[in-house]
Parts: C-alpha cells; sequence; structure tokens
C-alpha cells in the first residue's frame, strides 16, 4: 500500500470543491489516514516548491499557495501516487482531460485545485512536511474488504 500527499489548494477551497474533490478519493477507494484545514506559511510553501524556484511562475505559486487556507489530506491504497495524479489531470484546467479534477473543474493555467506527490520520495519528503506522525491515523478501513480483493491474503 502506498501513501500520497494531496492538497486541496487556496482556489479549490474559496470555490466550494473542498467535499466534491474529497469525495472522488473516497469513491474511488483511497483511505483517507490524515486530513486537516491550514494555511501555508511562506516558509513552508517555499519548502514545498523549492524545485521551481527560480522560474517565471514561482514567486506567483508562492502567492497563490499562501493566498488563502488549504485542506491537506494523506491518502493510502494500491498505487496511491499515480492513481491520485491521474485523477488530478494534467497541470493546466484548459488541457486536462474531462474527468479529472482539473478537466472538470478548471480553465486557468496557475490556479490548478489540487496538489498531489508525483514520486514515492516526494511523496515521503511531503507526508513528513505537512504532518506530524500522530495526526496520522492507523485503521482498518470497512469498505477495504470489497475494495480489495484479500482472498490470497494480500489485497488484490
Ligand atoms: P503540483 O506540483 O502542484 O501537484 O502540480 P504539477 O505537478 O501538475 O505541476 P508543476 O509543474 O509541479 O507546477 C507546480 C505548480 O505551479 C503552477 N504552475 N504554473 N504558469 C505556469 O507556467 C505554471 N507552471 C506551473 C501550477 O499551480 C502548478 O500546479
Ligand atoms: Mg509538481
Amino acid at each position: 500500500m502506498q501513501q500520497t500527499l494531496i492538497i486541496v489548494k487556496p482556489d479549490g477551497v474559496q470555490r466550494g470543491l473542498i467535499g466534491n474533490i474529497i469525495g472522488r478519493f473516497e469513491r474511488r477507494g483511497l483511505q483517507i489516514i490524515g486530513m486537516k484545514m491550514m494555511r501555508i506559511s511562506h516558509v513552508l510553501a517555499q519548502e514545498h516548491y523549492a524545485m521551481h524556484k527560480g522560474k517565471p511562475f514561482y514567486d506567483g505559486l508562492i502567492r497563490f499557495m499562501t493566498g488563502g487556507p488549504v485542506v491537506v489530506l494523506a491518502l493510502q491504497g494500491n498505487n496511491a501516487i499515480d492513481v491520485s495524479r491521474k485523477m488530478m489531470g494534467a497541470t493546466f484546467g484548459f488541457k486536462a482531460e474531462p474527468g479529472t479534477i482539473r478537466g472538470d473543474f478548471g480553465l486557468s493555467s496557475s490556479f490548478n485545485l489540487i496538489h498531489g506527490s508525483d514520486s514515492p520520495e516526494a511523496a515521503a519528503a511531503e507526508l513528513a512536511r505537512f504532518f506530524s506522525r500522530t495526526e496520522l491515523v492507523e485503521y482498518k478501513l470497512a469498505s477495504s474488504d470489497w475494495v480489495y480483493d484479500f482472498s490470497g491474503g494480500q489485497p488484490q
């Protein structure tokens, strides 16, 4: 089982899309193991998007991510990182496929509703950046017996 970090960005919160976005992940079968609303500080935003420092969109990106509250989620499931990235869609709403979060709700080339970790390394670093150990909750999700086939012992 893989874990990933998702952020409902300030535009998603302000547009009233928190429930819709989180609901999609729940319906897919991904398990929420951490969730909180917060305001991202400048320092945290700079750390999170350090790989984009120096790019033309960087200052605007930091302003965007610190411009309102966000909802941060830790999700767990089979191939959670790739599955979530596919559900998010392409970076810009106007290019994202219908059926994806960005493709259903966005048109912008900078306000794009959601962040998701893009690799196992990024996921580990980002989960540690946004959640303390005690904020991540271990529990058995009742529906998992029907999301996965456990007849062979391992989830299939
Ligand atoms: P994210 O990191 O937020 O999950 O998004 P992503 O992988 O799809 O896109 P990435 O290339 O990592 O870019 C990070 C965020 O910066 C903004 N952006 N603006 N104007 C531009 O050319 C531009 N390019 C990127 C977007 O908010 C993007 O999500
Ligand atoms: Mg990215």
